[in-house]
């Protein structure tokens, strides 16, 4: 399975050496992805994790005050990156259309997309939720190449899971799992929101998951091992 940590805007410098340490003692067969935030980036330096960013940039190096391209992250040495987490949706105010641009920057810089899709529980209610996770990969994916589609892995988040412990039912994921499988049947496909090392017993029996994206649970290595261990 694909655990990918996102440390969201969290650690100190003092805080995330400390907390790098910790991570470096988890040993598994899992692969472990760590997202830090991006001033933690040039920190990173265990080798049983690999790394991975939170955002990048639209554009190319230039006139772009605050945004880290992917020909940076690439050079240190970032191999995955979040893209269109539903935080930066919303408080960013990221587009559909900003998540393909994004993707095609990281796969030009050999970086694998994890794109992040999900519906909120307004769209869930008015049942608009399919036609919303459809839009969010039909848009991302536009104009690339079916080999280049293919690198990208997908992170199905409902919005209204997210860090509120409220966890949709396993039919309810599955039922989101296959409208992405319908569109890219050949992506790994990870769930997150909320996820955490009492729920997971549950979770893990939806055999079309390849996979976690966890928020709180990244910061806490302890829970976060016998997570691991329960996957
Ligand atoms: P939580 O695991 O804290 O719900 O966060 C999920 C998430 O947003 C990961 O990207």
């Amino acid at each position: 399975m694909i655990v990918a940590l996102n440390n969201k805007s969290n650690f100190t410098k003092e805080e995330f050496i400390k907390y790098l340490d910790e991570l470096s003692t988890i040993e598994t067969k899992h692969k472990i992805i760590l997202c830090p935030t991006s001033v933690n980036i040039a920190l990173f330096d265990i080798d049983n994790v690999s790394l991975g960013a939170q955002n990048v940039s639209n554009n190319l190096a230039g006139a772009h005050t605050g945004e880290v391209n992917a020909d940076q992250l690439e050079s240190f040495k970032v191999k995955y990156c979040l893209v269109g987490h539903s935080e930066r949706r919303e408080e960013q105010h990221i587009t559909s259309k900003d998540t393909n641009k994004k993707i095609k920057q990281l796969l030009d810089n050999h970086i694998t997309p994890i794109l992040c899709v999900g519906e909120t529980k307004e769209q869930r209610v008015h049942k608009n939720y399919r036609a919303v996770i459809r839009e969010e990969l039909l848009t991302a994916i536009k104009d690339l190449e079916e080999e280049e589609i293919k690198r990208i892995i997908i992170a199905y988040e409902p919005i209204y899971s997210i860090g509120t412990g409220i966890v949709p039912t396993n039919d309810e994921i599955i039922e989101v799992l296959n409208i992405i499988k319908k569109i890219l049947p050949d992506n790994k496909i990870l769930y997150g929101g909320s996820a955490n090392e009492d729920n997971i017993d549950t979770l893990k029996e939806i055999k079309e998951i390849d996979g976690f994206l966890l928020g709180g649970l990244s910061l806490e290595v302890e829970k976060l091992k016998l997570f691991l261990e329960k996957i």
